[in-house]
């Protein structure tokens, strides 16, 4: 059996402009243990805006499915990536991709993002 996924963006805090999902498409199929090109596409930034790092998640949905299941609440899962987002231009935008391996799981999966953004320089955290 194979993890099937839905995506999901989340916010992070002083969020500007959000990155999405490029790869995987939504309802992916993919094997567990299996090693996965992650793209992900951020608007134009403006020169303000800092990028403070991200985190990619995979949660198994509980056994009533996806639907009820709000990453932003009721949490991410299995952290798969943790660390800097660097977006850099290329024809499609700005993007970045990341090779990541999936956890030995099944079922329906929500592999979701989070942001984290600073804008300006005055602000403090
Ligand atoms: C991901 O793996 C593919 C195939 O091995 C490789 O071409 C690509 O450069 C890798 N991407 C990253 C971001 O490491
Ligand atoms: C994944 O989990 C299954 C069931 O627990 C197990 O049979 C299999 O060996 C595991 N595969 C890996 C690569 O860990």
């Amino acid at each position: 059996m194979l993890s099937i996924l839905a995506l999901a963006s989340l916010i992070g805090y002083a969020l500007a402009q959000q990155a999405i999902f490029l790869l995987p498409e939504p309802g992916t199929s993919i094997a567990p243990g299996a090693t996965v090109e992650v793209e992900l596409h951020q608007a134009d930034t403006t020169s303000s805006l800092a990028e403070l790092g991200i985190a990619i998640g995979l949660m198994v949905c509980p056994s009533d499915g996806c639907a009820y299941w709000d990453p932003a609440n009721d949490g991410i899962g299995q952290i798969l990536y943790n660390g800097p987002f660097n977006p850099q231009w290329n024809p499609d935008g700005y993007t970045q991709s990341f090779n990541l391996t999936f956890p030995n799981v099944t079922g329906p999966s929500i592999l979701s993002l989070t942001q984290m953004q600073g804008l300006g320089v005055s602000e403090t955290f």
